[in-house]
């Protein structure tokens, strides 16, 4: 018989969610108003997408999707892949993740570990090494589709699925509301599926219609704001500079551009000043709140994501200090 003892969890699955909300007081210090930092890189797989894998399985199930045994197939930067392990190991499913050669040696590695099969999809020739571009994610789309077929798994699809959306609208959204207690003004968040932007946005629009939310994109990659792809970039994670199912183009209050040195120099200030070591998405959430705070945004309080450990990073140039 299963024991239950109060405030023990019953596996890793558990532990993903209810993130602590930081106010960056230093990286703040002697503006008007305040950036609060949802730390989503404390998660398990270290960081925010541990949560939309485990409702991808979730509904996976509760549908019938999924039986015991099943092969579970998603492509990813790392992250989702990350969390699906975490999820699939304690549930028992096997794991395939499809991904770009350009992601870092540490998501592989990472996944290794948590006993996925990675399958690795050569960079388009034009591709700069390591820098994930257009073509590239198209490449691997292409390879989890041909596996998927021959192998007859279960393709997972945070692209897509409402699941991802729904996993920050019930978590991510709700609870960094109920952490500052409603007092949130804007909220400004990088872009991959856009799953953190809509469902986030959701959560908050929902209990204060006012909030502006705002996307984050790269400068060279600024395909909803300027309607530009001028190349790959260093934001990792995101700014595939394509359509996004998940976005709500009406809850969007503008588009705001981060340059590659903005994002890296602005997550390396948030090691060394706030002691939270984060990758360059987290980065650029951050140069582009204090870009509002110093502009249009003056004296308000915007929330935004730190979505996951810079110890992913720690063989790019993010970490050459
Ligand atoms: C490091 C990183 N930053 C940002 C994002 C974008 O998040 P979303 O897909 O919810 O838009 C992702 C998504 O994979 C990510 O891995």
């Amino acid at each position: 018989m299963e024991t239950v003892i109060q405030g023990v969890l019953a596996g890793a699955d558990e532990a993903i969610g209810h993130t602590p909300l930081i106010e960056l007081r230093r990286m703040c210090a002697g503006m008007d108003g305040m950036v609060l930092a949802k730390c989503e890189f404390l998660s398990p797989g270290g960081s925010k997408k541990d949560r939309i894998a485990r409702q991808m399985i979730d509904d996976a199930e509760a549908s019938g999707l999924l039986s015991p045994g099943s092969t579970v197939v998603e492509v990813t930067s790392g992250n989702t892949g990350c969390g699906l392990a975490i999820v699939c190991a304690v549930r028992g499913y096997r794991f395939v993740c499809v991904m770009s050669k350009a992601a870092s040696l540490e998501r592989v590695r990472m996944m290794r570990i948590l006993g996925a099969e990675v399958l690795l999809v050569d960079q388009a020739p034009e591709s700069p090494p390591g820098q994930v571009g257009r073509r590239d994610l198209e490449l691997v789309e292409q390879a989890a589709a041909d596996y998927c077929r021959a192998h007859d798994a279960v393709r997972v699809d945070q692209f897509h699925w409402e699941s991802n959306r729904r996993a920050h609208y019930l978590g991510t959204g709700r609870e960094i509301w109920e952490q500052a207690d409603g007092a949130i003004d804007a909220f400004v968040e990088f872009v991959g599926t856009g799953g953190t932007f809509a469902g986030v946005s959701a959560a908050l629009k929902e209990r204060t219609p006012e909030i502006r939310c705002y996307i984050v994109e790269p400068q060279s990659a600024s395909y909803f704001g300027c309607h530009e792809y001028l190349g790959p970039h260093r934001i990792a994670g995101g700014g595939y500079a394509r359509e996004l199912d998940l976005i709500d183009h009406s809850m969007v209050e503008d588009y705001i551009p981060v340059n590659d040195e903005a994002a890296i120099q602005t997550a390396r200030q948030l090691a060394a000043k706030e002691g939270l070591v984060v990758g360059t998405s987290s980065g650029a959430n951050v140069a582009a709140a204090l870009d509002l705070l110093r502009g249009r945004e003056r004296g308000s309080r915007i929330a935004v994501v730190l979505t996951d450990t810079g110890l992913k990073y720690l063989s790019t140039p993010l970490f050459d200090v």
